[in-house]
């Protein structure tokens, strides 16, 4: 089996971040939601894998490079446009020639492992073998509504009444038969090739389409709220790890990773958190839920359920919650006695300051 790793896309929902970097490479627990796919993949027995880019193909590749240190031969597949999940399948299909394969969407996180669903698609090679997952409200999903043997009777987009309440995310195992399928349809009202309808022409033909239910921890870390929440679920799985260098005044509670290169100096940081290479926190309170990223500052501060990313600075500013500090942004406060606030705010960034 081979995997098509899907790493275009406009990314519009995670907007500012998305202006400066691929939103695959945003990362969480101080790894990109990119790597932390393809180390999905490698899970599934998987060495093949194309990786579908766009325009932002060279900062990707820069990072996963040949894909020899995940134990993957990466193939760099271009997509001219945002065309649908359905358009990168037929760009792929020289790739993909007649093997079976599992679609991974790039921004998806699926931490708990799809080992089990892989399995079952092995053994009864259905046409193809969505993956489910039981959401509160379905609404804004792709609904799969489900046989008693998890047969898939229908596919519906973001239905207004779900028949079932079983969202399908973003991993799909496919048998060949899915190019036939993609061919056979056209673009739909949002101007996409849709995968869902993909599959459904698929299930009207009379094939046989399963759906794979997962139980586990599922993000799409395409938007602010999703990247925070899943950093916060990711830094519960840490251990403790301190290889850089942590003084006599601070203090270190709980699951806390300190990397190789960072300072922490007369300050507490409270598990779980991670403090990146070549970062310095100084007389900081840092976590829980908190991670900070390479080469950053944090002096002076007081974070907790946040992220700020590489090359950022906080200094000065107390009590920052939920918050997401894109790469070497500043935020600090103005000088003594200043009655203002001073901001320099980029496009489509939010900013959220106490009444
Ligand atoms: P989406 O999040 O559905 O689409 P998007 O990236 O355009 O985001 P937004 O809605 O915020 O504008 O895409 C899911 C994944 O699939 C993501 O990793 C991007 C990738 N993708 C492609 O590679 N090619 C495509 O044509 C599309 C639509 C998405």
């Amino acid at each position: 089996m081979k995997a098509l790793v899907l790493a275009g896309g406009s990314g519009t929902r995670l907007r500012p971040f998305s202006y400066s970097m691929p939103k695959q490479l945003i990362p969480i627990a101080n790894t990109p939601v990119l790597v932390h796919v393809l180390r999905g993949v490698r899970d599934l027995g998987v060495t093949e894998a194309g990786v579908v880019v766009g325009d932002r193909g060279p900062e990707i590749e820069a990072v996963l490079g040949d894909g020899s240190r995940f134990g993957l031969r990466i193939t760099y597949i271009p997509q001219d446009a945002p065309r649908g999940l359905a358009h990168a399948v037929s760009v792929a299909r020289g790739f993909l020639g007649d093997d079976d394969f599992v679609m991974y969407l790039g921004d998806n996180m699926l931490p708990d492992g799809i080992t089990g669903i892989a399995e079952q698609f092995a053994a009864h090679r259905p046409a193809a073998q969505v993956v489910v997952h039981k959401v509160p409200d379905p609404r804004s999903f792709g609904v799969a509504e489900l046989g008693p043997d998890g047969e898939v009777l229908a596919l519906a987009e973001k239905p207004a009444h779900p028949r079932s309440d079983m969202a399908l995310i973003g991993v799909y195992f496919f048998t060949p038969a899915i190019h036939e399928a993609v061919r056979a349809i056209g673009p739909s009202a949002r101007g996409e090739l849709e995968i869902t309808d993909a599959i459904q022409w698929l299930v009207s033909s009379g094939a046989d389409v399963r759906a794979g239910q997962y139980d586990g921890y599922w993000k799409d870390t395409g938007e602010v709220e999703g990247v925070l929440e899943c950093n916060s679920r990711l830094l519960d799985r840490l251990g403790r790890r301190v290889g850089g260098h942590v003084d006599d005044a601070s203090v270190l509670v709980g699951r806390v990773v300190v990397e190789a290169g960072a300072r922490v100096l007369r300050s507490l940081v409270q598990g779980p958190a991670i403090i990146g290479a070549g970062t310095v926190v100084e007389d900081s309170h840092v976590g829980p839920y908190t991670s900070i990223g390479r080469n950053c500052v944090v002096a002076g501060s007081r974070l907790e359920s946040s992220m700020a990313l590489d090359g950022a600075k906080v200094t000065g500013v107390l009590g920052l919650r939920d918050s997401l500090i894109g790469r070497a942004a500043l935020v600090g406060t103005t000088g003594a006695g200043a009655d203002h606030h001073c901001l320099v705010v980029g496009d489509h960034t939010r900013v959220e300051v106490a009444a």
